[in-house]
C-alpha cells in the first residue's frame, strides 16, 4: 500500500518536475547565451561564472537585485543575438530566491575553465609576489580557489580590469582590505597582477 501510494505521488509529480526542469534549462540557456556554454565565457569582457562558489554566485545576484554593483549593458553573444541588450540588474531583478539557489547550485558544480589569453611572463612573476602578499588571504591558491573572494586565476583580464575600476569609486563594494590595496596600487602593479592571473591556464 505504502509503495503504491509513493508511486502514485511520484507519477502525479513527474509532469510538474519535468516542467520545472524545462523552465530551469531555459533560464540557464539565457545565462549561457552571454556567459558562454556551461558558464565558460569566450569573450574577454564577459566573466566566466561556471565553477565560482555557490555563495559568490548567490551573493552577486542578490547584489545586482539591489543595484549593489554596476550593471554593464551587454549584447547577447550566443543563440538569438538580436534580443535587445540588457544588464545584470534587470536579469537578477526577475529572479526568485529559489531561482538564485538553483542557479548558484548549478554553476558552482561546473568546472571553472581558465580563459586562453595572452600574458607577459616577466610581469607575471612580479604579479605572483604581489598576489601572495596582498591577495592570497581571500583569493586562495593563487586565486584558483574561492575563499572569501571569488576565483580570479584564469578569469578574463579585460573583465577584471573593468570590474576593478569601480572599486575605488565605491560603486563595487569589496572588503576594505582589498579596496585599500587596490586603490594604492600603481597601474604597473595592476598589470603585473593581471598577467599573473592570465598565466594560470591549466
Ligand atoms: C545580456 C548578457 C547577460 C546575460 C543574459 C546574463 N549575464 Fe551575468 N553578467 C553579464 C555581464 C556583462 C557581467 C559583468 C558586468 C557586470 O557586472 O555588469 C555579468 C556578471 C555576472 C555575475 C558576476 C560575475 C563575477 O565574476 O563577479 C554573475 C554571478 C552573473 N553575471 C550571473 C548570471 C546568471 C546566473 C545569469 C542568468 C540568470 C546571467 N548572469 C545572465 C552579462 C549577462
Ligand atoms: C579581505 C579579503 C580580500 C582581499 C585581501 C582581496 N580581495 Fe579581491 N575580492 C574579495 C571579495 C569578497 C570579492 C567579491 C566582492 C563582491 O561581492 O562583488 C573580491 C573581488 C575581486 C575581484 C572581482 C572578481 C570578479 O569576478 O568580479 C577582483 C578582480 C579581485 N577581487 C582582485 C583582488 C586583488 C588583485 C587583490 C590583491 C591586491 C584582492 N582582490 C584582495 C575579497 C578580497
Amino acid at each position: 500500500m505504502k509503495f503504491l501510494l509513493t508511486s502514485l505521488v511520484a507519477l502525479l509529480l513527474a509532469p510538474v518536475t519535468a516542467a520545472l526542469a524545462d523552465e530551469f534549462a531555459e533560464l540557464t540557456s539565457k545565462c549561457d547565451s552571454c556567459h558562454g556554454p556551461q558558464g565558460v565565457s569566450m569573450h574577454s569582457d564577459m566573466p566566466t561564472i561556471g565553477g565560482q562558489s555557490a555563495d559568490y554566485i548567490a551573493d552577486s545576484l542578490r547584489n545586482y537585485q539591489v543595484w549593489g554593483r554596476p550593471c554593464i549593458k551587454s549584447a547577447y553573444r550566443h543563440g538569438d543575438t538580436s534580443r535587445p541588450r540588457t544588464d545584470m540588474c534587470k536579469i537578477a531583478g526577475g529572479l526568485s530566491d529559489e531561482d538564485i539557489s538553483a542557479l548558484a547550485d548549478h554553476y558552482s558544480n561546473l568546472p571553472f575553465v581558465a580563459a586562453n589569453q595572452e600574458f607577459d611572463s616577466a610581469t607575471a612573476a612580479a604579479g605572483a609576489l604581489l598576489h601572495e602578499k596582498h591577495c592570497e588571504s581571500c583569493h586562495e591558491e593563487g586565486g584558483k580557489t574561492a575563499g572569501r573572494g571569488p576565483v580570479i586565476a584564469g578569469q578574463w583580464v579585460a573583465y577584471m580590469k573593468s570590474a576593478l575600476k569601480f572599486v575605488p569609486t565605491g560603486e563595487h563594494l569589496v572588503p576594505p582590505m582589498m579596496e585599500k590595496t587596490v586603490a594604492s596600487f600603481s597601474a604597473e602593479d595592476i598589470e603585473a597582477l593581471m598577467s599573473f592571473y592570465a598565466s594560470q591556464q591549466n
